[in-house]
C-alpha cells in the first residue's frame, strides 16, 4: 500500500533531469502525492515515455510540463 502524505498535495515541485532514472522516479512519486509537478530534461524520448506512463496510471497531472531544454 502506498503512503499518502497530505501535506505534499498541491505543493509545486520542480525536478531537473526528471525524464529518466532517479529524476523520473521522483516525478512519478510526487505525482502519486498529487503534487503540482514540473520537470525538465534534454532526453525528449524518455520524457515523453514518462509522461505517457504517468497518464496511463491515471495520476492527477494538472500541470505536468513537457519541458525539454
Ligand atoms: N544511480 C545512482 O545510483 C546514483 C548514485 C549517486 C548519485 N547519482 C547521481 O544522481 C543523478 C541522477 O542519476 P541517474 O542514475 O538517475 O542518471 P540518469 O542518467 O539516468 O538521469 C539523468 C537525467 O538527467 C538528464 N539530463 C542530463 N543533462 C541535463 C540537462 N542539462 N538538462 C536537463 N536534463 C539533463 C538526462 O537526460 C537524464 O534523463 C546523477 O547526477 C548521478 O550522478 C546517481
Amino acid at each position: 500500500m502506498k503512503v499518502k502524505y497530505s501535506d505534499l498535495k498541491n505543493k509545486r515541485v520542480f525536478i531537473t533531469g526528471g525524464g529518466s532514472g532517479i529524476g523520473a522516479s521522483i516525478v512519478e512519486h510526487f505525482c502519486e502525492q498529487e503534487s503540482e509537478v514540473y520537470f525538465v530534461d534534454i532526453n525528449v524520448k524518455d520524457s515523453k515515455k514518462l509522461i505517457n506512463d504517468i497518464k496511463k496510471k491515471n495520476l492527477k497531472l494538472q500541470h505536468l510540463l513537457n519541458a525539454i531544454c
